[in-house]
């Protein structure tokens, strides 16, 4: 969506600020100018504009169902919010800091687009039913437009995985080479880590997914609204059942941020192996000239700035989840001028989840360029082979725990004669244990290795191969 700056007032070289319009005559004085700048949300919640109009849409229409207003000035209403929508979308509706919020804004511009009917409008609703309402319009967009967004990453992610289903990559644990395995079997890790937060994010947007329209101020209204109409016409799936609950849940927004925060915790994660791959000293990827960018001083570098940027910004997303649960947590019922404290952290939430996502995207599609000649030097240069042997043993009988023991000595001493196991003769193993023979070399080739750990969601070729058979499949 579209934004459009928002403006100071313009009426006066030195304006002195009235009660706002929107107010009722209980109000003589004037509010202090800061006061006004202080308290007003427009510079951010013009975000919700269009939502906002679609919503009193509804309303309009609702009203003149039930006999409240007449069809003809429901029709009016409804042109008059359809014209505001243009004049937004075409750069045209410039609202000011006295407007305080979306919601005046809107209904102020109605009233001077339509007439008195404007003032029809606000019947039987409450800005506090109307911005819980516009608030989850919005994330149920922005929920289905991330949802998008996993799935393009997830497609980036398996063009990868199915080109290397037989390329090896060292597998680490404590970040210490542990056991070879098939490079998309660890691309593969992640798509199943951001399949869950798609699917989480399925599961918040059904309690996104309820209407507080019609809850008024807090306690209901005194018109014979139907409120699951508005529900309906707006794609809810239900409506609040308590009009104090409806007006003071921000639950959903807390359960937004908690998704999006594990999904940047994967992108970070993923963010940092990236980076280190990127390093000279694993030198297992290199970053092409559309996603690394130079050193101003040091002519030979090529920096990681897209996977570095993903890591940093998802300290935002987790520190908007804690103060929104800052926000909630000493909340009397029902609304509170707090909650207008909602929204900056939610929308920069969702700009940054959608925006690591598309960098993430571009990055696997065209950035990342694995270097299989350098990835098989480091499989076959280590001791991650030693479980194998162990493995070997303990199949001709040797119990495993006694095989794990003898082979931690070969490591030892291979170590201290500096070399690999691969590099041992047959008499020195016959020498370790009568059980080993010839097939010892071909049982501790790395391909081999990778291979025989054919378990249920092992990294061995098969399992990868339908692995990643069922990951396109979901796709
Ligand atoms: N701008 C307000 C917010 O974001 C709208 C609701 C104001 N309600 C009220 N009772 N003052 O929360």
């Amino acid at each position: 969506m579209r934004s459009s700056p928002v403006q100071q007032s313009s009426s006066s070289p030195n304006p002195v600020p009235s009660a706002p319009e929107a107010w009722s005559q209980r109000f003589e004085g004037a509010l202090h100018p800061a006061i006004v700048l202080f308290n007003a949300s427009i510079s951010f919640d013009i975000e919700l504009i269009e939502y906002d109009l679609t919503g009193s849409q509804a309303h309009a229409k609702m009203l003149a169902r039930q006999g409240i207003i007449s069809e003809d000035e429901a029709t009016t209403l409804i042109a008059g919010l359809e014209q505001i929508r243009q004049e937004y979308r075409s750069n045209q509706f410039h609202p000011t800091v006295e407007d305080e919020d979306v919601h005046f804004a809107v209904e102020k511009r109605l009233t001077a687009i339509v007439g008195d009917v404007g003032k029809k409008l606000h019947t039987a609703r409450s800005r506090n039913d109307q911005v819980g309402t516009d608030t989850r319009l919005y994330l149920r967009d922005q929920i289905q437009q991330i949802q998008q967004g996993i799935k393009a990453f997830q497609a980036a992610l398996l063009k990868h995985a199915e080109q290397h289903v037989e390329t090896l990559i060292p597998g680490y644990t404590h970040l210490q080479r542990a056991q070879p395995i098939s490079l998309a079997h660890h691309l593969l890790a992640y798509v199943e880590m951001t399949e869950r937060d798609w699917q989480r994010l399925r599961d918040v947007s059904k309690r996104v997914n309820i209407c507080p329209l019609g809850a008024g101020a807090l306690a209901g209204t005194t018109f014979k609204i139907d409120r699951h109409f508005t529900a309906l016409e707006l794609g809810f799936d239900q409506v609040y059942t308590n009009s104090l609950d409806a007006v003071s849940d921000r639950d959903f927004s807390v359960e937004f941020l908690a998704a999006a925060s594990l999904v940047m915790a994967h992108l970070s994660r993923l963010s940092e192996e990236v980076i280190f791959w990127a390093s000279q000293e694993f030198g297992f990827i290199t970053l092409t000239d559309a996603c690394a960018t130079g050193s101003s001083i040091m002519p030979q570098k090529k920096n990681p700035d897209v996977p570095e940027l993903v890591r940093g910004k998802t300290g935002r997303v987790f520190g908007h989840l804690q103060a929104m649960l800052t926000v909630i947590k000493g909340l009397p019922l029902a609304y509170n001028k707090d909650f207008q404290e909602d929204k900056e952290g939610l929308f920069d939430a969702v700009k940054t989840v959608k925006a690591c996502l598309e960098a993430m995207t571009i990055l696997f599609d065209e950035g990342v360029v694995f270097k299989p000649q350098r990835l098989a030097e480091a499989v076959a240069e280590d001791f991650s082979n030693a479980t194998d042997v162990a493995d070997y043993l303990a199949a001709k009988g040797v119990p495993f725990r006694e095989a794990y023991n003898l082979v931690g000595k070969v490591v030892r001493t291979s170590l201290a004669a500096q070399k690999l196991l691969k590099d041992l003769t047959i008499d020195e193993w016959k020498s370790l244990h009568p059980a080993f023979e010839e097939d010892i070399y071909a049982a501790i080739a790395p391909r081999q290795v990778v291979a025989a750990r054919n378990s249920f969601g092992g990294t061995g070729f098969d399992q990868v191969r339908s692995a990643l058979a069922v990951a396109k499949e979901r796709l």
